[in-house]
């Protein structure tokens, strides 16, 4: 990897084995993109890629020349107002009512590895050699604001990282309006969108369509990132599929308000931006401030979608991801909350416990209800203490008693709200977020606490730390459960209101960064209803999420299946619940709930003392096979090979390393009778290793498996396999295979 500056032409080339990314001064010294794809040659020169046209109509920058405007130059942080028309990277609000700005390059610096970013989540280096960093200076002299781009190249993987720095040198106070994480702008619009998306229980299922002129943008502006919509889109090519052609894929470090958009202008070029949403922010920077925006990151891969994913599970997994538990396989839990929701005593809790720890369960979770008045959801959040009738000996008891029984303990908390019904609120009505001489929306009858002020973060970590000091608690289940409204923080002042929304979420990095410092060997799982601030920025403080409050096998496909586009597997909290299952009221067998959860952090939430003696025993199968299997099923390199989002039929796999172990999932929505023949190609084998395939025993090469495919159509009736006496509807299998001597195919 390396970072070249070729002093001749003002150019830059970042570039590793895999990408080049190119950028030019501009002759009125701005920064111009020239190219990122496929790494090419380095040369001194590429000024053949800035192109200009005299083009009728256009507003041009320099008297006497009719080639030269900002509208037709591909460039690396657009300004809106002085000739190009396209949405901006950053708007600036200045004291005369102007907003116009005129960056001019100024400077560069390079250096070794990869800088924090000050209070925000970010990719990191172990040691310097994993990547260089570009800075590049730029100056509106007017107003004597400083820009920085930053842009990190890794040694390693398509990754393009960046964010901008934005410092008032000048005299006067300023406003940011707009700050964007990133801005390309790519020669044509020849790419296919994808993006995330879908509502509480239903969480980024993919959506494609063809770019056209105009804008196509995703976005949230509640608060949080959002169920709506992930901050996570893809420019393909139409030819480009999960397993060839090319893809760039686009994903924010952030868990707030968030814009993703391609503006696809006249002549087909198009602009990707991504960073905070600019509708509603407004920082002001007073003379000698400086806004750092968070980081987004950008993939490129001539391997297909799964290429693309599987450099964001890498990066994400070892990179991002942070602490005691990154490398670790994840415990196996047993949640309580679709066991007994608010109705549970200290006693049922240990039943429910007692019978997982038979089953081979590590880790007991006790979810929402435990504390203050909190017997339904009307009372009680914030008030972070154990409630005496439910657990006589608090949670430091409850604790010992768990693991008295020789598993592990977790809790759930919901730190950033509060419920009116509580003494913290009647103590600090002030605290919640609230516009004055507005009413105050609610949802799920809990109100927001103003995380953007210090007073508050730290009373809540207060508590937080006192129960996770005095009781063994090895896990925190961090949970949101309401998006923001009425968005207004009582102790700033009017003209910084348009702060509030990221000074909140800078809070909530705030507190998980104390918890994660003070606290390193807990365990963080995050969870907003489910999968609803499932992104990048939480990743860096908890290493896995609870993907969705639908926790039906079938629903569930789509969702890990959308997921797994950017998040890694060890990251998708997923879980075996029971049937009918509780959102969706469909029962599904057992083992598809299974096979489902293992590609995730897998643990069951239901009280398995309630299952039959055969599914108990089934249970057992289940845990042992999760214990020998987990850091293949959640660190190994996955593809998607079926997809849920096409048809009845889902499939996928992982491989390790070495290529001498992978599982394959297949799963089945729905039975048909007389059904087709069907193979499914595997990826990532080693053509020449001989695999036998458990159970069957069969022995197949791996070019055979991935050229022919393995065969899944059903035994002997070609039917349902009502003959094996296996299920109908949501079947699913597991197909594992083992690297073998190659001699051992002969004797097959
Ligand atoms: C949210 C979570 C659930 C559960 C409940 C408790 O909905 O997503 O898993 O923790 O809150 O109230």
């Amino acid at each position: 990897m390396s970072i070249l500056f070729s002093g001749s032409t003002k150019t830059f080339h970042l570039y590793n084995q895999e990408i080049s990314y190119i950028m030019t001064v501009l002759p009125n010294g701005h920064m111009g993109q020239l190219y990122f794809g496929k790494k090419v040659h380095h040369r001194e020169d590429y000024s053949y890629l800035y192109e200009t046209v005299c083009r009728p109509m256009a507003s041009c920058v320099f008297e006497g020349d009719r080639s030269f405007s900002l509208e037709h130059v591909k460039q690396e942080y657009g300004v809106y107002g002085t000739t190009d028309y396209r949405r901006p990277a950053i708007e600036i609000l200045q004291p005369n009512g102007s907003r116009i700005c005129d960056f001019k390059y100024q400077g560069y610096e390079i250096q070794k590895g990869k800088p924090a970013l000050t209070g925000l989540p970010a990719t990191y280096t172990e040691n310097e050699d994993e990547a260089e960093t570009l800075c590049i200076t730029l100056a509106d002299s007017l107003t004597g604001v400083v820009l920085e781009l930053l842009y990190t190249v890794f040694a390693k993987g398509g990754i393009l990282a960046r964010s901008a720095r934005i410092s008032n040198k000048g005299e006067e106070e300023l406003h940011l309006t707009t700050a964007m994480s990133l801005c390309l702008d790519l020669p044509d619009c020849d790419y296919e969108w994808l993006q995330f998306s879908g509502a509480w229980a239903r969480e980024r299922h993919l959506k494609v369509r063809k770019l056209e002129q105009g804008i196509q943008a995703v976005d949230s502006r509640r608060g949080n990132s959002s169920h709506e919509h992930n901050p996570f889109i893809v420019l393909k090519r139409p030819a480009a599929n999960e397993f060839q052609g090319e893809a760039i894929g686009f994903s924010l470090i952030y868990s707030g308000n968030f814009l993703a958009q391609a503006e696809v202008d006249t002549h087909d070029t198009t602009r990707v931006l991504m960073g905070i949403h600019p509708m509603g922010f407004d920082w002001k920077l007073e003379k000698g401030e400086s806004f750092q925006t968070p980081e987004a990151v950008m993939v490129f891969s001539e391997q297909g979608l799964n290429g693309m994913s599987q450099t964001f599970h890498r990066l994400y997994q070892k990179r991002l991801a942070r602490g005691y538990w990154r490398d670790k396989a994840r415990p196996i839990l047993n949640n309580n909350w679709e066991a007994t929701y608010f109705d549970f005593t200290e006693d049922r809790l240990v039943e429910i416990a007692g019978k997982a720890k038979e089953c081979g369960v590590e880790l007991f979770v006790l979810d929402d209800g435990w504390f203050g008045q909190r017997n339904n959801d009307h009372a009680g959040l914030g008030d972070w203490v154990a409630n005496p009738k439910r657990l006589s000996r608090g949670i430091t008891g409850l604790a010992e008693r768990i693991e008295g029984l020789g598993m592990k303990f977790g809790l759930w908390f919901e730190p950033e709200m509060v419920n009116k019904d509580s003494d913290l609120y009647r103590a600090h009505p002030d605290w919640i977020l609230s516009t004055p001489g507005r009413s105050v929306s609610h949802g799920r009858n809990q109100y927001v606490l103003d995380f953007s002020r210090k007073e508050v973060v730290d009373c809540i970590y207060g508590m937080m730390a006192k129960i996770l000091g005095e009781a063994k608690v090895s896990y925190v289940k961090w949970d949101m459960n309401r998006s923001i409204t009425e968005c207004y923080s009582k102790a700033l002042l009017p003209e910084r209101q348009g702060e509030v929304f990221h000074r909140y979420i800078l809070g909530v990095y705030e507190l998980y960064d104390r918890l994660n410092r003070n606290f390193p060997h807990v365990l963080f799982e995050s969870c907003a209803s489910g999968g609803g601030r499932f992104d990048p920025g939480i990743l860096y403080y908890a290493p896995q999420g609870w993907a969705s409050d639908d926790s039906d096998a079938v629903e569930r496909l789509k969702i890990q299946y959308g997921t797994s586009f950017c998040y890694p597997i060890s990251s998708i909290g997923s879980h075996v619940s029971v049937a009918p299952n509780h959102q969706v009221f469909r029962s599904t067998p057992l083992h598809t709930r299974a096979n489902v959860a293992y590609f995730g952090t897998f643990g069951y939430e239901l009280d398995l003392n309630k299952l039959t003696e055969e599914e108990q025993e089934a249970v057992k199968g289940q845990i042992a096979f999760m214990k020998e299997y987990r850091e293949l099923l959640q660190f190994g390199r996955f593809y998607r090979l079926v997809s849920p989002f096409e048809g009845n039929i889902t499939c996928w796999m992982v491989v390790n390393d070495e290529q001498t172990e992978a599982i394959v999932g297949w799963y089945r929505t729905l039975s048909h009778v007389n059904m087709p023949y069907t193979r499914v190609r595997l990826h990532g084998l080693n053509p020449d290793f001989c695999y036998v395939e458990q159970g069957s025993e069969r022995v197949y090469y791996g070019d055979e498996l991935m050229n022919i495919g393995l065969i899944t159509s059903d035994g002997m009736s070609g039917q349902v396999e009502e003959l094996t006496g296996e299920y109908g509807d949501f079947d699913s299998r597991l197909y594992i295979l083992r690297a073998v001597q190659e001699k051992q195919i002969a004797d097959k």
